[in-house]
């Protein structure tokens, strides 16, 4: 671990007094400067790690259009990179923008920034001692893990379509099944390419644990996806996931426009909601897992 010299000790300190500031003073939208001259030498190695460790391990096991994503806006391992560049390409590339944040969104912002294609991207990135773990979406998860995809049209009106779900269906209590439906696409989704499964969830996509065993470990399911199906299941906040859905290629992203997705949320309405691990009779089973990892995790875990 590397020691701050006096200089980056009061710079990260005022870092992180812009956030509480920041989550105090924004507007409405909860948009703020990115501040990017803020960060210190330490936040900028803490983002090369986690680059390096991840750029590593990614190939062959993302989709390629991912790593095309990050070299096309130029995310590099040279440090956390500044807003303003990215958004430069990206803007031009599909139209979105993204826009720095304190932390986590109220959902109705959240839905409104992604119908208007701008994705929420937090600022800060998280300490050094928080390598493995973080409880909060940093810079490091946001912006490397979403933001790539965000290149490939069909993926970036996904997006968009999904934001304004969101907006159309606000007070009528279905905002448990979209959550999951983000859940087990945009952060955890698997996908079924020419070359075999690939990671495309931004979940996974940043976590090196999870993009090893979300691909290679035999204790979680890997089931096709199917969009009422998805909306019933549970999903673990807290550990690795006992289910993923497996895509068939970036066609087969399913229409989120509202007088699509009301059919699909009336056939569900009286299904009772599914546990993380089921597996259904109708289900398309891509790998049945043997749960071996969440009963030696409930097992740890005392009642
Ligand atoms: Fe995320």
């Amino acid at each position: 671990m590397t020691r701050r010299t006096g200089e980056e000790d009061a710079m990260a300190d005022a870092l992180r007094a812009a956030a509480a500031e920041a989550a105090l003073e924004h507007g409405p939208d909860y948009v703020v400067p990115q501040g990017f001259e803020r960060y210190t030498a330490e936040d900028h190695a803490t983002w090369v790690k986690l680059y390096e460790r991840q750029h590593t391990l990614l190939p062959g096991r993302i989709v390629p259009v991912f790593l095309e994503g990050l070299d096309a806006l130029g995310i590099h391992p040279t440090g956390i990179p500044d807003f303003r560049d990215i958004n430069a390409v990206l803007g031009r590339t599909t139209g979105w923008t993204i826009v720095a944040v304190p932390g986590l969104v109220p959902d109705d912002v959240f839905f409104t920034h992604l119908a208007n294609r701008r994705f929420p991207v937090t600022f800060w990135i998280r300490k050094p001692e928080e390598l493995d773990y973080i409880e909060e979406p940093d810079a490091f998860h946001d912006l490397f893990g979403h933001v790539p995809l965000l290149m490939r049209q069909d993926y970036a009106d996904y997006l968009e379509a999904y934001g304004k779900a969101g907006i159309a269906l606000m007070g009528e209590g279905m905002l448990h099944r979209l959550a999951r439906l983000y859940w087990y696409t945009v952060e955890f989704g698997l996908m079924r390419t020419p070359d075999g499964l690939r990671i495309f969830g931004a979940g996974i996509a940043s976590s090196p644990g999870e993009t090893r065993f979300a691909l290679e470990s035999a204790s979680p399911n890997r089931i096709g996806f199917d969009l009422g199906r998805v909306m019933r299941t549970r999903y673990r906040i807290d550990d690795y996931q006992e289910t993923y859905f497996v895509l068939d290629g970036f066609d087969g992203l399913p229409s989120l426009a509202v007088e699509d997705l009301r059919p699909v949320l009336a056939a569900i309405a009286d299904a009772p909601d599914l546990d993380p691990g089921d597996v259904l009779a109708e289900d398309v089973v891509v790998t049945r897992g043997t749960g071996e990892y969440a009963r030696q995790r409930a097992a740890k875990i005392p009642n």
